[in-house]
């Protein structure tokens, strides 16, 4: 079988942050201004404690960098712990150089959220669209919140939790019943635009997603394979992520 994604075997976790970190910083050292995708979860954390290194050794300068997160929980207040927008302030942008108003967390306090869809997807575009979009990867090979359904969406839409989904975050709130119901997700189409992608994954519960993003059928039921429409997605996975791979 032709893969088009290029592969890169890491041992751990630890590994996976090095890597994708120095991808990130070599996309900003060799255009300033760029514009970066970001995500949010247990998986990218390693590569944020990176980059925010690289920032305090001196090598790295955000200030001309913008950013634009995947998604954001719905409803939710900016400031409430849970919120996507705290987590990228105390993971990432409260400790390195970024202009705080060019960071984009889609707004999950709005009345009209129809309308943040739509306004998120023409900032997007308005900005000159996503140079590097970093990715993590569901159990159920969901990418940002475009959970397994009948459809690929395109842009930025409203987003009913699953129920495997509201179960696998339950473990970053006091109790499952407080997981949002809803979320605000950049779509499929929003995030093919992006000029490279790189999923990151680890640990074993994500083998048989990452096998079905990689090596299955492209279909909605695994939102993540519609990547292999992509010309230029590089997947950094460890070894229990990439044990059910067939090479
Ligand atoms: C978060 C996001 C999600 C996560 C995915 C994996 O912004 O878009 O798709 O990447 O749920 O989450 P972790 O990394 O916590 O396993």
């Amino acid at each position: 079988m032709k893969i088009n994604m290029d592969i890169i075997k890491c041992k751990d976790e630890d590994e996976i942050g090095r890597r994708a970190a120095s991808l990130v910083a070599e996309t900003i050292h060799r255009e300033p201004h760029c514009i970066l995708g970001l995500a949010t979860g247990s998986t990218p954390v390693g590569m944020y404690k990176n980059l925010v290194k690289l920032y305090e050794q001196g090598t790295l300068d955000f200030s001309k960098v913008r950013s634009f997160n995947l998604d954001e929980y719905y409803p939710i207040q900016p400031e409430d712990p849970q919120s996507y927008r705290y987590f990228m302030n105390e993971n990432l942008f409260d400790h390195i150089n970024i202009d705080p108003a060019n960071t984009y967390v889609p707004h999950g306090n709005s009345e009209n959220p129809e309308m943040v869809c739509e306004a998120y997807d023409l900032m997007i575009q308005a900005a000159g669209g996503i140079d590097l979009q970093v990715l993590g990867i569901g159990n159920n090979g969901h990418i940002a919140f475009n959970e397994p359904s009948d459809h690929f969406p395109a842009g930025t839409h409203v987003v009913d939790l699953q129920e495997s989904t509201i179960k696998a975050n339950a473990r970053f709130f006091d109790s499952e019943q407080d997981v949002p119901r809803q979320a605000i997700s950049m779509g499929i189409g929003s995030i093919l635009r992006a000029k490279r992608i790189i999923l990151l994954a680890s640990g074993e519960a994500k083998a048989e997603a990452v096998k079905a993003c990689i090596e299955g059928p492209i279909t909605p039921l695994c939102p993540a394979s519609a990547l292999q429409l992509h010309p230029d997605v590089t997947v950094f996975v460890d070894e229990a992520a990439a044990k059910l791979l067939s090479k």
